[in-house]
């Protein structure tokens, strides 16, 4: 139905078929009809990220790929363990053109905490104090990214205290002031009691929770709640990869076959008809192509109930 209308389109304007397919190409995001959240913060946050963890070389071509099929917001990290920030930055900055400027983009990315660092790759001083931490890794993320603000930026995870967590909140919140990033985040914060805590101490209130998403927190179903109470963005990860029981599962097979679709566009497109942003980060085009298009069906009431009775089993 997509490639058709899109075809359908690109004929209409009389195109020829070489420039119908790069005006496909260059279009692909307008012809998605890949929805999109506004953050409390009011900061526009795509529906699907493209994540880029564990990319290592490929990064910067993968994110090309991406931005290219039509995604439009990108997951990294200051963490030279699992991402290859400078080469997301290059991936962005090798997509931008006429067709696509920096303002069309939502990228994210992480500070992380020493404890979550190879020891030999930290990209700031870890000597440092906590404050200086924070501001050096973001001054590296701004240069990796090649852009002089971020859309969200988040702490990795909670530090071993609350105290230290909250000082680490409190030096994002002055890059907040300072216009380096539009909005913050929490990540891998599994305890409730947590999240109030940094919600009632934050100046600036966390817009995001990106955690991952599987049976072994109860798919974070309080938490969740929560989130949707206080206007968090619940991202989700590990959505496919911790959860082969439910893309295996009777109800999302039969859903699957009904709406002719795949058991994972079936299980993405039920958490974002749900408020959930999931990150995918496939380094296929085809699973890139089946991520972006579930956005061209929805599931029924009945159908979302019938997961939601797997959820909570
Ligand atoms: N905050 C954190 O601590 C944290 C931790 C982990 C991840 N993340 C973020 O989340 C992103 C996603 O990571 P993830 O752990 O959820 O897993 P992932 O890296 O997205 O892996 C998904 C796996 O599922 C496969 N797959 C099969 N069908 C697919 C489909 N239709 N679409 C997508 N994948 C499909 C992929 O294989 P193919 O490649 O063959 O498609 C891949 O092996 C990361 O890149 C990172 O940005 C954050």
């Amino acid at each position: 139905m997509y490639q058709t209308g899109r075809r359908r389109l690109a004929f209409a304007a009389g195109a020829r078929p070489a420039q119908a397919c790069i005006r496909r190409w260059r279009s692909a995001a307008r012809m998605t009809r890949m929805g999109a959240l506004t953050s409390a913060a009011g900061v526009r946050i795509p529906a699907i990220l493209y994540g880029t963890a564990w990319k290592k070389g490929d990064t910067e071509r993968l994110v090309r790929t991406a931005l290219a099929q039509g995604f439009r917001g990108i997951d990294t990290a200051c963490q030279p363990r699992h991402y290859d920030e400078a080469g997301a930055g290059a991936g962005v900055a090798a997509s931008l053109g006429p067709t696509l400027s920096r303002a069309d983009l939502y990228l994210q990315t992480k500070f992380t905490p020493v404890a979550g660092h190879d020891p030999a790759r930290i990209p700031y001083d870890p000597d440092a104090p906590l404050a200086d931490q924070v501001a050096q890794s973001c001054a590296v993320s701004l240069r990796n990214l090649q852009t002089d603000y971020l859309d969200c930026l988040i702490l990795h995870s909670p530090l071993a205290t609350e105290p230290q967590t909250l000082q680490a909140w409190q030096a994002l919140e002055s890059l907040v002031d300072a216009g380096r990033a539009r909005q913050l985040g929490i990540s891998n914060c599994y305890r409730l009691d947590q999240l109030e805590a940094l919600c009632r101490a934050a100046r600036i209130r966390p817009a995001v929770l990106q955690n991952r998403f599987y049976a072994d927190t109860d798919y974070d179903r309080d938490i969740r709640a929560f989130c949707g109470a206080e206007r968090i963005v619940y991202q989700s990860f590990w959505t496919l990869t911790a959860n082969p029981q439910l893309l295996g599962h009777a109800v999302i097979q039969a859903l699957a076959s009904r709406y002719v679709r795949t058991p994972a566009q079936v299980l993405f497109r039920y958490l974002t008809q749900s408020g959930v942003v999931p990150l995918t980060g496939t380094r296929s085009q085809a699973h890139m192509r089946e991520d972006l298009a579930i956005f061209e069906f929805d599931l029924a009431e009945r159908d979302r109930r019938a997961i939601d009775l797997i959820l909570a089993a």
